[in-house]
């Protein structure tokens, strides 16, 4: 099989490169604008990857989309700080270029994989949200983080009308809040510029306070990002043609923390490694209101607890790794590769 990844050198890209290149003679064409997480496999012969940007290379993008048998747009905006400070660029990079990446698959009769979010379901109050049957609820226009989950909600519904009613063959999928090693950067200073678990780690290694947006009280269901990559890698599989047409939550609900309980974990975490122990009995944690973290136009989300019934019913998957090893792998990957800072 030939897979197309746009967005290769990503977090979700490059763990699942490493799969397909490691477990399966599949061939994997690749193009980001960077290429630091994947740079062991560039010699590899079954690997072909072009430095570039998905605005710019179209001429490569459809002649590898022609090449392919499947197709996945990774690249996107995912920071939820980006999501109010620049919602333009959310829209145009995560909803246009992904759109024409979409109708190019189509017209080329190809199967396209398509990360949806988690966050598609915004302030849906069900307890688990279920793929077929829950509300997707947004805040008001002037909340500008709604932007990402409205992009993506369009985009899932156009990928739907164009598979049943025009047979687009694709899948799409929804990560709840995966981490692992090459989340993000926990060198960059940017306040907002990553994830959660990457921005306290950051904190901590920098004696920067971790700051509780709003108490920390809303909870999140953090997924290894190994057992969404198994849960990526049966869609690709699609025995049987389980994965056709479908939506699948990919979320470990067993793993629905607080945001002050993951600061809490983590800091225990790191101070178990040798030489952190002083960085992780200092870190300090404050609460700040999410107008001073992110402005006016954030809202968040307080409950995001998946339903995997339907990944479980029609692709046997279910996550494995407890948030514990989880962390601990991930621990290892950012802490195991760099000195201990000085205090
Ligand atoms: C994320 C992003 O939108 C996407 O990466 C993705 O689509 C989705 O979740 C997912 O992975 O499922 P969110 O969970 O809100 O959204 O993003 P984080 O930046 O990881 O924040 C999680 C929570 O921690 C939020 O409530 C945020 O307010 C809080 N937070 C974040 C803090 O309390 N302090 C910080 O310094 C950073």
């Amino acid at each position: 099989m030939r897979v197309l990844i746009l967005g290769v050198n990503g977090f979700i890209g490059n763990a699942l490169t490493r799969r397909i290149l490691t477990t399966t003679p599949w061939e994997v064409y690749g193009l980001d604008v960077a290429s630091d997480r994947i740079e062991e496999f560039l010699p590899e012969r079954r690997f072909r990857f072009l430095e570039g940007d998905i605005g710019i290379n179209k001429e490569w993008i459809e002649y590898h989309v022609k090449k392919a048998d499947v197709v996945l747009p990774l690249v996107a905006i995912a920071t939820p700080a980006a999501y109010v400070k620049s919602p333009l660029a959310v829209f145009e990079l995560d909803f246009e270029e992904n759109l024409r990446i979409v109708k190019m698959a189509a017209k080329y009769g190809k199967r396209i994989v398509f990360p949806s979010t988690s966050e598609v379901y915004g302030m849906c109050p069900d307890k688990e949200f279920e793929e077929d049957a829950s509300p997707l609820v947004y805040g008001p226009i002037r909340k500008e983080r709604w932007i990402y989950s409205c992009s993506k909600q369009l985009l899932d519904r156009v990928i739907w009308a164009m598979g049943h009613a025009h047979g687009l063959r694709f899948t799409l999928f929804r990560p709840f809040n995966w981490y692992g090693p090459h989340l993000d950067n926990v060198e960059a200073p940017k306040e907002g510029s990553s994830r959660v678990l990457t921005q306290f780690l950051h904190n901590i290694l920098y004696g920067v306070p971790i700051k509780l947006v709003d108490g920390g009280d809303q909870r999140r269901c953090f997924t290894f990002i190994e057992d969404g990559i198994d849960g990526l890698m049966t869609i690709l599989k699609n025995e049987n043609g389980a994965a056709e047409g479908q939506i699948f939550n990919l979320g470990n609900a067993a793993a629905d923390l607080s945001i002050k309980e993951l600061a809490t974990r983590l800091i225990d975490a790191v101070g178990q490694y040798p030489g952190y122990d002083s960085v992780a009995s200092r870190a300090e944690v404050v609460t700040v209101t999410s107008t001073d973290y992110y402005g006016e136009g954030y809202q968040d989300i307080t409950t995001r607890v998946p339903s995997i019934e339907k990944a479980r019913r029609l692709l046997g998957w279910e996550p494995t790794t407890d948030f514990d090893s989880g962390l601990k792998q991930t621990l290892d990957f950012y802490l195991l590769t760099r000195n201990p800072p000085a205090v």
